[in-house]
């Protein structure tokens, strides 16, 4: 199974990679995890991505579309893969079919820029996995720490309001048109394509997509 999960900044996506990589034991390739690795262990790459991931913008084509083809050539990505924040440009679809990476799934989920902004400020991560929590709507079982490791959880420098405005408008101007790209390969029977309401709670949309994949 091999699945797109497309969506603004805070739409979700990191959240359902959870449910879907537990129910369908399918790897999450999360670009941005990713690169906050890079980051953590002060890579070059790293190095190149910190301040444009701080200040909201979208880190190189070249850059991301060399990170994904190597993951997706590992072995664990044979039988089918999660992406989570690739593609998010025109040029790194393009290269995904270059490239031979077909997908079967892409799945869109849709909220609101106002709920968005709602919800980053609530947001807690555990950099160590990317797992992904809400102070309100999905908090973890003892305040300020992971349920698995039990660390501490921290906030993401990029989810200051004004940052999650500037990616909420890079997500409208470069990453929109990718809704137009993938439903246009789902009228051509390349791959099937889904918009689900993510304005609902964490759990009626894993439950949609439990519906959807089966
Ligand atoms: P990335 O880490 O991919 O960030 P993003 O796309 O901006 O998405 P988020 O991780 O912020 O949101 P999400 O949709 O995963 O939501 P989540 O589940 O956490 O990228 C970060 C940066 O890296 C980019 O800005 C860019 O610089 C760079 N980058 C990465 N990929 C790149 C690429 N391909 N090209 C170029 N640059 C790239 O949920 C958000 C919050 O809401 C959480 O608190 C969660 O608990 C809560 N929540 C989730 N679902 C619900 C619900 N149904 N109801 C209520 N609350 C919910
Ligand atoms: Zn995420």
């Amino acid at each position: 199974m091999r699945i797109i999960l497309l969506g603004a900044p805070g739409a979700g996506k990191g959240t359902q990679a959870q449910f879907i990589m537990e129910k369908y034991n399918v790897p999450q390739i999360s670009t941005g995890d990713m690169l906050r690795a890079a980051i953590k262990a002060g890579t070059e790459l790293g190095l190149k991505a910190k301040e444009v991931m701080d200040a909201g913008q979208l880190v190189s084509d070249d850059l991301i579309i060399g990170l994904v083809k190597e993951r997706v050539a590992q072995e664990d990505c044979k039988a089918g893969f999660l992406l989570d924040g690739f593609p998010r440009t025109i040029p790194q679809a393009n290269a995904m079919k270059e490239n031979g990476i077909d997908v079967d799934y892409t799945l869109e989920f849709d909220v609101p820029d106002e709920e968005i902004v709602k919800r980053m400020s609530g947001r807690r991560v555990h950099p160590g996995s990317g797992r992904v929590y809400h102070l309100v709507y999905n908090p973890p079982k003892v305040e300020g720490k992971d349920d698995v490791t039990g660390e501490d959880l921290a906030i993401r420098p990029d989810d200051v309001e004004e940052t999650v405005r500037k990616r909420l408008a890079i997500y409208h101007e470069q990453t929109k048109p990718l809704v137009d790209f993938y439903t246009k390969d789902a009228e051509a029977g390349l791959s099937k394509y889904y918009k689900l309401d993510g304005t609902q709670s964490v759990d009626a949309v894993s439950q949609e997509l439990a519906t959807i994949l089966g």
